[in-house]
C-alpha cells in the first residue's frame, strides 16, 4: 500500500497556510485536484525548452512538441485501456466532450421523437446539451429516478430501456452524493436495448480503475484537471467506427486534409475533432498526472478513498444536526454533501473556510438532483489520494466551531 502520508509532500499546494498560523484542509478536489510537482514541473520544461506549435513545423521543437503532445494521448489512452491512441480526442473538458457528442453524432443520427434516457443524478454538463437538442430537434428524453438512498432505480431503468432509447448518458460516479453507478450492467442492458452509450466519467476516472474496453462503453468523457492535471484540457473517448461516422465538430486548422475554395476533406482520427492549436502543454501535463496516478496505482487509490470516506461518515454521521446525503459507504466514492439544520450550506462553507477547512456549498451544478432531495444546496467535502483521517479530524472540529457560532 502507498504510503498517502507522505506523498501529500509532492503537493506544493498542501503545504500552504489559508492565513497566519491556519493550514489549509483541502476537501473540495471533486471541484479541482491539487497538482503534484511532476505535473507542475513537466508544463514548465516544456515552455522553457520545447515550446512550439505541433503538426506544423518542420524544426526541431516543433517534432519535439509534436512528440510531447501525441506521446501524452498515448499514455492517456493506456490509462483507460483504450484500443488505440487516436480513438483519444483531446477537448477543453468533460463539457466539452460531452458536447462534442451532442453537436456531433447526436444532431447526426438523432430526429424527432427519438428517446434519450438519462438520470435524476446529472451533472449540468450531462444535462444541458441534452436539453438544448431537445428544443432544437424534439428528441424526448426520460430519466431513471434516483431512490431515497441516493442509488439508481434500476428497475425503472429497465422499463424505460422497453422504450428502446437511442441513447443512454449517464454519470459513473456522483458529484454529489458519491454514488459509484453500475456501469457495466448499465451499459450491457443498453446495448442490448439497441442504444448507443456515453459515460460521464468526471468523477470516476480519477478516482477508480476505468477500462473502456471492459465496460464496452461508446463514449466516455473526462477532465484532466479533476485528475491532478490542468485546466483547460479534458478528452473523450469513443468507439473509432462512430468516431469516423461522426462530422466534425469544430472547423478550422489541423482538422482538414485538404481545403479549396469550395469545401474540406476532415482529417484522419483524432485530429478531425482538433481545430486550432491545441492545449499543448496542458496535455503534457495530464500525461504527467496520468504517470504519476499509474505510479500510485488507481486499486490503491479507490481502497485509500473509501476506507476515507466510511471513515468521515461514521464521524460525520455522530455530529448532532448533521444529515448526509448518498449511499452506505460501499456504493460511494470519496464525496460526502450533508446540511447541518437550521444552518445554510453557504454559512457552513464560510465558517469552515475560517478555519482553514475548504469545501464547496451550494447545489454543485446538479439543481435537478437536489429536487429529488427537497434540498435548495448542500455543502460537500470530497477526498482525493492525499487526504488523511487528519483531514476528517479537521472537518469534524470545524464543525463544531460552526455549531458554537449558530448556538
Ligand atoms: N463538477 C465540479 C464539481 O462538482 C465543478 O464541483
Amino acid at each position: 500500500m502507498p504510503n498517502f502520508t507522505a506523498l501529500r509532500e509532492d503537493f506544493p499546494t498542501l503545504a500552504r497556510e489559508v492565513r497566519p498560523g491556519v493550514p489549509l484542509t483541502y476537501l473540495d478536489s471533486t471541484a479541482t485536484a491539487q497538482k503534484p510537482r511532476a505535473v507542475l514541473e513537466a508544463m514548465d520544461a516544456f515552455y522553457r525548452r520545447h515550446n512550439a506549435n505541433i503538426h506544423r513545423g518542420i524544426h526541431t521543437l516543433a517534432e519535439e512538441a509534436t512528440a510531447a503532445y501525441e506521446g501524452a494521448r498515448e499514455k492517456i489512452a493506456a490509462f483507460i485501456n483504450a484500443p488505440e491512441a487516436a480513438q483519444v480526442i483531446f477537448t477543453r473538458n468533460t463539457t466539452e466532450s460531452i458536447n462534442l457528442v451532442a453537436y456531433t453524432w447526436a444532431r447526426a443520427n438523432l430526429k424527432a421523437g427519438d428517446l434519450i434516457v438519462l438520470t435524476e443524478m446529472e451533472h449540468h454538463s450531462n444535462l444541458v446539451p441534452w436539453q438544448m437538442l431537445a428544443a432544437e430537434r424534439g428528441v424526448e428524453l426520460a430519466f431513471i429516478p434516483v431512490t431515497a438512498e441516493g442509488l439508481l432505480d434500476m428497475a425503472a431503468y429497465a422499463r424505460l430501456l422497453e422504450r428502446e432509447p437511442k441513447l443512454v448518458a449517464f454519470t459513473h460516479m456522483s458529484n454529489v452524493l458519491g454514488t459509484i453507478n453500475p456501469a457495466g450492467e448499465m451499459i450491457a442492458a443498453a446495448r442490448a436495448a439497441g442504444a448507443i452509450t456515453l459515460l460521464d466519467a468526471a468523477q470516476s476516472v480519477p478516482h477508480l480503475p476505468v477500462d473502456v474496453q471492459a465496460l464496452e462503453v461508446d463514449f466516455l468523457a473526462f477532465s484532466a484537471h479533476k485528475m491532478l492535471g490542468p485546466t483547460g484540457i479534458g478528452a473523450l473517448y469513443g468507439r473509432r467506427d462512430l468516431l469516423e461516422a461522426m462530422p466534425p465538430f469544430l472547423g478550422g486548422g489541423d482538422m482538414i486534409k485538404r481545403v479549396d475554395l469550395d469545401g474540406f476533406r476532415a482529417n484522419d482520427l483524432p485530429h478531425k475533432f482538433e481545430a486550432g492549436t491545441p492545449a499543448i502543454a496542458e496535455a503534457v501535463g495530464f500525461g504527467a498526472a496520468v504517470d504519476y496516478l499509474r505510479a500510485v496505482g488507481m486499486e490503491a487509490i479507490l481502497a485509500h478513498e473509501q476506507e476515507l470516506t466510511a471513515y468521515a461518515l461514521e464521524r460525520l454521521a455522530a455530529v448532532p444536526g448533521v444529515r448526509i446525503i448518498g449511499p452506505r459507504a460501499e456504493k460511494r466514492g470519496g464525496v460526502i454533501a450533508f446540511v447541518l439544520e437550521g444552518v445554510h450550506p453557504h454559512d457552513v462553507a464560510q465558517i469552515l473556510d475560517g478555519e482553514g477547512v475548504a469545501v464547496r456549498a451550494g447545489h454543485h451544478c446538479a439543481q435537478p438532483l437536489h429536487l429529488c432531495f427537497n434540498l435548495p444546496a448542500t455543502t460537500r467535502a470530497s477526498f482525493y489520494l492525499y487526504n488523511t483521517r487528519d483531514d476528517v479530524e479537521r472537518l469534524v472540529k470545524a464543525l463544531a466551531k460552526v455549531k458554537e457560532i449558530f448556538g
